[in-house]
């Protein structure tokens, strides 16, 4: 007997709602924020989680389904079989090595590689469909590693990459100039790490172009103090990793974010990685670093033109030469 007595006969479900699965592989501080925020903004009918630590993922799960009278309605599940992620529309992997203090992303490089050979396949044979979103580091590298082991579409396999620098970014102008970060439109592009490139040339604050209007006002500016919000996005990681052992909420918001953009098809552009070959003169072979690109339901729809200002374009380039010096060291 139904619990439930019907008072009319119900409608069947519109067929324009689909339902939507997000799986999120590795259930660790990054993966964990990434679930807990994806749950809180109501982005997934179904959330998977998958660890190769079965205590601590059942854990993990049983802890947010208790949560279930205070969200939105979502079915949690976990395993350590990819089977269950069997027909996601978007993968996020964060499992992996992370750095310990002062060690630099690329260092992780040869540990995550291997992981991803066992995670990968999977998620591609379950989900040939689906939307990869790579976010264990370092994050270019493992994109294209990730592309080349699910034999993907590019538009379909998207590193987070500056996202979250450009959010950092946002923050420290936001902070010196005393307004709010989401007034704030600038972007970090190339690696995610220490040769990302801060695009000056075009950041505005509420529409206003900010190095043109200083200039014009003859507001005298540091560039020293440009250079110094520069480091400090670089030096952010670094500083919150010593502080507290590893980064987790920004990168759960930025991934978040990313989510949306794909699911809800919004169309909006984001600084993530892709392959970026071709672009503003990048050359010497296939790699994924981050540009503006623009995001929706397929993937990435396209690269944003952004006007880049000579001296940008050549670290562009430089952050490209430094992530190829890299790769070119992998067997796959
Ligand atoms: P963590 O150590 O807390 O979690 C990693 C998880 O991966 C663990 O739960 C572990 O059991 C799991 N794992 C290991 N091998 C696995 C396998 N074969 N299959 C499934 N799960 C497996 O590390 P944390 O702090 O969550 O960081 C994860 C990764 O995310 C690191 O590579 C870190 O550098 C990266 N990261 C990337 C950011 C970005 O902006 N792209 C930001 C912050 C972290
Ligand atoms: C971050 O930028 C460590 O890549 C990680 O927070």
């Amino acid at each position: 007997q139904a619990f439930f007595k019907p008072i009319h006969s119900a409608a069947p479900p519109s067929p324009t709602k689909r339902h939507t699965k997000i799986s999120v592989i590795g259930a660790g501080n990054v993966g964990m924020a990434i679930a807990q925020t994806i749950l809180t903004q109501d982005l997934a009918d179904e959330l998977v989680l998958v660890d190769a630590k079965p205590e601590k993922l059942r854990g993990e799960m049983l802890d947010l389904q208790h949560a279930a009278a205070f969200l939105p309605r979502t079915k949690i599940i976990a395993s350590v079989d990819y089977s269950v992620t069997s027909g996601s529309d978007l993968c996020i992997v964060t499992a992996g090595a992370r750095q310990i203090q002062d060690e630099s992303r690329l260092n992780l490089l040869q540990r995550n590689v291997s992981l991803f050979q066992k995670i990968i396949p999977p998620l591609a044979q379950y989900s040939p469909e689906t939307i990869l979103l790579i976010v264990s580091n370092p994050v270019d590298v493992l994109t294209y590693v990730a592309w080349k082991l699910s034999g993907f579409p590019s538009n379909r396999v998207i590193g987070s990459g500056t996202n979250l620098d450009s959010s950092r970014f946002r923050f420290l102008i936001a902070d010196h100039l005393d307004v709010n970060a989401q007034d704030v439109q600038a972007y970090i592009v190339g690696e995610h790490g220490d040769s990302s490139v801060a695009l000056w040339s075009s950041i505005s604050v509420g529409g206003v172009p900010i190095l043109s209007f200083l200039e014009k006002q003859q507001i005298a500016y540091e560039k020293e103090t440009l250079k110094n919000i520069h480091k400090a996005v670089i030096g952010g990681a670094y500083e919150v990793i010593s502080l507290k052992g590893y980064t987790s909420w920004a990168i759960g918001y930025s991934v978040a974010n990313l989510a949306r953009s794909i699911i809800r098809n919004q169309r909006k552009i984001h600084p993530i990685s892709v392959l970026a070959s071709g672009f503003y003169g990048i050359e010497g072979g296939e790699l994924f670093l981050s540009l503006p690109a623009q995001l929706g339901r397929v993937g990435v729809l396209g690269v944003a033109n952004v006007h880049l200002t000579d001296e940008e374009a050549q670290q562009l380039r430089e952050s490209a030469k430094t992530i190829l010096e890299v790769q070119n060291q992998l067997k796959i």
